[in-house]
């Protein structure tokens, strides 16, 4: 039970915004978002995220071909005890990574998945989060919520540790399908989650109230035997 919601960012400035707020539990990131910040320090800019969430911050390992993902991770998860790897799943290889991974105690998030098989094959292999891309799922012409859901079940019934991310959230109303489906978390971005608390007919009646309380404070008071007595009055 219970939600929580992280942030789908690497920029500092939309950290530093939003955290105040109450709401971020975590951090994700990946590689298209780290091109966002084009020029930072990768090291320096991870630990600056870190310093500034209380959660755990996922960032993604890249298979380069020189170098074992393993010691990639080893690295990043040098720089914060709250750094989780993220490890996008496309075969054994990778569930085999987030094995040795968790064994060594680096904790995982399983990313890129499209299904509930690769869900629970990734929860098989021991890791901490499994997210799921729900719009990307819908962009091949498949039921996200479907996935969500039968991923979630899947989850319960066996009793896996991973916990259900799910990310690719391109509006509100994602946020709410994917809280519906199942999701143990979802990741937004900054966008939308300064959109989330905003609507015109909010605005317009916090507006409505304003001038009523600027007009009773204008108001002049009104003498004491024109009050009416209220309250109970026993009997
Ligand atoms: C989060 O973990 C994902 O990397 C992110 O939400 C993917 O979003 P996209 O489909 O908009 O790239």
């Amino acid at each position: 039970m219970g939600l929580d919601i992280f942030l789908d960012t690497a920029n500092l400035e939309e950290v530093r915004q939003v955290i105040p707020w109450g709401i971020i539990s975590g951090l994700t990131t990946n590689q298209k978002i780290f091109l966002r910040e084009k020029g930072a320090d990768f090291e320096g800019h991870v630990k600056a995220l870190v310093s500034l969430v209380e959660g755990p911050v996922s960032i993604e390992v890249t298979p380069s071909g020189t170098r074992d993902f393993v010691d990639e991770a080893a690295e990043y998860t040098s720089w914060g005890k709250s750094i989780v790897i993220k490890v996008p799943v496309a075969d054994g290889r990778a569930l085999n990574t987030i094995a040795r991974l968790e064994k060594a105690g680096i904790r995982t998030n399983a990313t890129a998945l499209m299904s509930s098989s690769q869900v629970l094959l990734a929860a098989r292999a021991g890791a901490s989060y499994t997210s799921l891309f729900f719009r990307r799922i819908q962009d091949c012409g498949e039921d996200p919520e479907k996935a969500v859901a039968t991923s979630r079940a899947i989850i319960d019934r066996v009793g896996f540790k991973a916990r259900l991310l799910v990310g690719s959230i391109r509006d509100a109303e994602d946020v709410d399908r994917a809280v519906i489906a199942g999701a143990h978390i979802v990741t937004v971005t900054h966008k939308i989650l300064c959109n989330m608390p905003y609507h015109p007919k909010t605005e317009e009646t916090i507006r409505e109230f304003d001038h009523a309380w600027e007009e009773f404070n204008r108001s002049e008071s009104r003498p004491q035997e024109d009050l009416v007595e209220v309250g109970w009055k026993g009997g």
